[in-house]
């Protein structure tokens, strides 16, 4: 058992398991997304995700994390991430709305987020998710054996800062394979060509969270809500990422997409 103190290389064997993980967890994604309709409550869409997750024979891996009382995170507007679904949280048309979603299968777990339109949004909301996508995207594209861990980093801020936006400092992307969160830490902030090597076998989950204003953030009285201090809105996209000798396999992507 390696220390969760060190970066654990993942074997293809543990891989194979990984990408069943993540395909499952891409598809409650999927699903839940698909559900994202005005009127719709955040409750209900967990219980979609918790359905979903289990009729295929995982666990879904948010619930009872450190006491997390839900399936997914469901982050509304100004909430960054770790919003907690509530029967009474209705989701409005123009608002976007993160859902982050983490399912076990097989001893090894999936993470994957993605930020929804609720109907018809505005052209600066539009732009934040957008911007947060291509972040995403190139930290991926930065995800290659010989690469440092800075150059994920970096990458994902460059795009997000060069466009106005700024990146949240206070919670950052994660090792992944047994557990949800192992080492290394991956910002979404810093510099290119600083940091641990990446090897065939890492898997990462990235996470990049692009705030419209302030990059500072604070956490609600609930204990798990996270929201940006000058409330303007936040998005938060996420994908569980291998090191491969072919470069990056996104393991929470859906066949054919
Ligand atoms: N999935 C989140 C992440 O991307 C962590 C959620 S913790 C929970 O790292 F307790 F809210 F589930
Ligand atoms: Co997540
Ligand atoms: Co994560």
């Amino acid at each position: 058992m390696g220390s969760t103190r060190q970066i654990e290389l993942k074997s293809p064997a543990d891989l194979e398991r990984m990408r069943r993980a993540g395909q499952l967890a891409a598809q409650v994604l999927d699903a839940v997304g698909r559900a994202v309709v005005p009127g719709v409550t955040t409750k209900e869409l967990d219980r979609l995700a918790e359905k979903f997750i289990r009729d295929a024979g995982g666990v879904p891996t948010f619930l009872g994390y450190r006491g997390y009382t839900a399936s997914i995170c469901a982050s509304i507007n100004e909430e960054v991430v770790h919003g907690i679904p509530h029967p009474k949280r209705v989701l409005r048309e123009g608002d976007i709305v993160g859902i982050d979603v983490g399912a076990t299968l097989g001893g090894f777990v999936g993470d994957t987020a993605a930020t929804f339109p609720v109907g018809r949004i505005s052209l600066e909301a539009e732009k934040l998710l957008q911007t947060t996508r291509d972040a995403l995207t190139e930290g991926i594209a930065a995800t290659r054996a010989g690469n440092r861990l800075g150059d994920i980093s970096g990458a994902m801020q460059r795009v997000a800062e060069s466009r106005g936006y700024a990146v949240v400092r206070d919670f950052v992307g994660h090792g992944i394979g047994r557990n949800m969160h192992e080492e290394p830490s991956v910002p979404n902030y810093g510099t290119a060509g600083t940091g641990p090597r990446l090897d065939v076998g890492l898997v990462v989950a990235l996470e990049p969270m692009v705030n419209a204003g302030t990059w500072r953030v604070q956490v609600l009285k609930d204990g798990w809500t996270v929201v940006t201090e000058d409330n303007r809105l936040s998005a938060h996209f996420e994908h569980t990422v291998a090191v491969t000798e072919g470069g990056p396999e996104i393991l929470t992507c859906l066949p054919n997409s």
